[in-house]
This record gives C-alpha cells, sequence and structure tokens, in this order.
C-alpha cells in the first residue's frame, strides 16, 4: 500500500504496454512493490509520482507495466484483474492505457496514433475476463460502448505533439466514433487470410492486450481510454512481407517518444485542471452496481 506518510490521492492510474515502461513527464514519489490482490499480483511494481515541471503539486499517477519491467509476461498470462483492481484500490479517476498495434487500414501508417472507440474481440473464453466469476455474483455491465469518448475527445486535443522526425509525413493521431480495435490471443500474429477478414469484419488496428483490460476497467466503472500506436501493417498486404517482430520492434522508439510527449500534454493539462469525466465519472458512477445480482 502507500507509505503512511503520503496524504494525497492518486487520480489517474496510466497502463503502458510493450515500449513504455516509464514516463519522462514524471517524477516519482514512491515505488509499491507488485501489489498482492485477490486476482493474483500486478504484473510490475507501481510507481507513484507527480508530474514534472510547473504542474499541480497535488495531481499524482500510478504507472503499471503491463507486459512486466522485464516484459515477462505475453499478452495471454498479463494478470489483468490484479492490474486493474490495484489502480482501483488506489482510487484513481480513469485509466490511460498505451499499447502496440498493428494497422489494418491503409490510412493508419505504421507510427500514426489511434483512439479506437469499439472492441472485436477474439479472446473470448480464453481469458479470464470478470471479477465477478466463482465469488457468488452475477454481473453483466454495459459495454455497448468500451472507452471513454470524453477522454478520447480530451486526448485528441493534443494530436499535433506527436510526429515523426525521420519521415517526410508527419504522424497522425486518428479518432472518429466507430474506431474499431480486434483484439486476438497471440502471440502468433495472425495469417494474411485471418488479416483480410479483419478488415472485412470492421477492424481498423489489431493488438493482444485491450482485453479484457476494458472490461475490467468497465466493471470498476472506471472511465478507460487506450491510445494505440501503430508499429505494422499486419499481414493483409498481399504485395508486402507480413508482419515481423523486426518491422514492430523498428517502429517502437519513435512510438515511445510520441507516447511521452503525449502522455506529457495529458498530465500537465489534467494536473492544472481536473477534467470533467474524471470528477464526475463520466457517466459511470454506481453503473455496476445495477448489474449485479446475488442470487
Ligand atoms: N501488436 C503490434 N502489431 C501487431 C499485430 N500486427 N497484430 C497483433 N498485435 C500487434
Amino acid at each position: 500500500d502507500l507509505p503512511a506518510s503520503f496524504t494525497g490521492t492518486i487520480d489517474l492510474g496510466i497502463i503502458g504496454g510493450t515500449g513504455l515502461y516509464k514516463l519522462e513527464c514524471l517524477k516519482p514519489i514512491a515505488v509499491l512493490p507488485a501489489m498482492p490482490t485477490p486476482w493474483g499480483t500486478t504484473s510490475s511494481p507501481i510507481t507513484v509520482s507527480k508530474v514534472v515541471g510547473d504542474a499541480d503539486e497535488h495531481f499524482h499517477v500510478a504507472f503499471i507495466a503491463r507486459h512486466g519491467l522485464h516484459h515477462q509476461f505475453p499478452p495471454s498470462k498479463v494478470p489483468f484483474r490484479a492490474n486493474v483492481a490495484a489502480l482501483k484500490h488506489l482510487k484513481c479517476k480513469a485509466v490511460l492505457s498505451f499499447s502496440a498495434v498493428g494497422s489494418l487500414q491503409q490510412h493508419i501508417k505504421p507510427r500514426d496514433f489511434v483512439l479506437p472507440q469499439q472492441i472485436i474481440d477474439r479472446t473470448k473464453g480464453i481469458r479470464e475476463s470478470s471479477f465477478f466469476n466463482d465469488i457468488g455474483l452475477v454481473g453483466h455491465v454495459a459495454f455497448g460502448e468500451p472507452f471513454s469518448k470524453a477522454f478520447a475527445q480530451y486526448i485528441h486535443q493534443f494530436a499535433h505533439v506527436i510526429d515523426n522526425p525521420e519521415a517526410t509525413d508527419a504522424c497522425e493521431l486518428h479518432f472518429d466514433a466507430d474506431t474499431t480495435v480486434v483484439c486476438m490471443e497471440g502471440p502468433q500474429f495472425s495469417t494474411r487470410a485471418e488479416s483480410k477478414m479483419y478488415r472485412l469484419l470492421g477492424g481498423d488496428v489489431i493488438n493482444m492486450s485491450v482485453l479484457p483490460e476494458a472490461k475490467l476497467a468497465r466493471e470498476c466503472e472506471l472511465p478507460y481510454q487506450m491510445v494505440c500506436m501503430s508499429t505494422d501493417y499486419d499481414a493483409w498486404r498481399d504485395e508486402a512481407a507480413p508482419v515481423d517482430v523486426a518491422t514492430v520492434v523498428g517502429n517502437l522508439t519513435n512510438n515511445g517518444r510520441n507516447a511521452n510527449a503525449l502522455a506529457s500534454a495529458i498530465i500537465t493539462e489534467m494536473a492544472n485542471k481536473m477534467p470533467d469525466f474524471m470528477l464526475s465519472g463520466d457517466g459511470l458512477k454506481g453503473s455496476a452496481k445495477g448489474g449485479i445480482t446475488t442470487k
């Protein structure tokens, strides 16, 4: 738990994905050892930080590395429930998450960022995706809109901070109402046929990590938005080689730099003025209660 000397509140939870193990805009004040929860232990220690610069002293961020500090948890083995439960326990008001993704659309270039608003689940039945299984409760929370639109809009105002100094065309931050992330099990990437199928289904980007994270955040009534960082064109383009690890890794440095720039802009602004969706709970307060029965 937090040191007894800590009397503040934790405002924002951040879950960093592949290539993002810390953020430069954060000034750590405590590192909590990996936290045991009734759903296992978090994938990494939790770093509690203030914001560097002149941002409000009272704003605190809790950061978890989704795959562990040494990238030891493959997507299927990430203790998602422990991670989200820990952020809820620390009383975060919202969760900002980052993930490397493949692009299923020509206009989403490697190194572009995407704020998805919809999810297609290809992990169903494989991962533990609820806090309510096996504890004598039946829970059915709404998940028709799995992300926080208000949070995405908030992030989108900083679209101008991301760029690729090595390319002639600037990196873009894509955001519209039905931008869809496909979540696949992995760890192998998709076949060309699967990749083409996901395009037909309406997928825009693909990753292995948005679920069950987004479902668990919803069960915790936490506004949640993922920033997807494109590393590759997956396998659907017949004229190009299908994605491999070298392609993904080749784009992680630029994506890491942009994630830092974007996070810094978001967090500094939040620290100076807490956005409404964090103060109000984005309409989610009490929403899980209505979806749960005990008999
Ligand atoms: N993460 C990064 N690129 C990916 C891809 N093409 N498929 C699934 N997950 C990914």
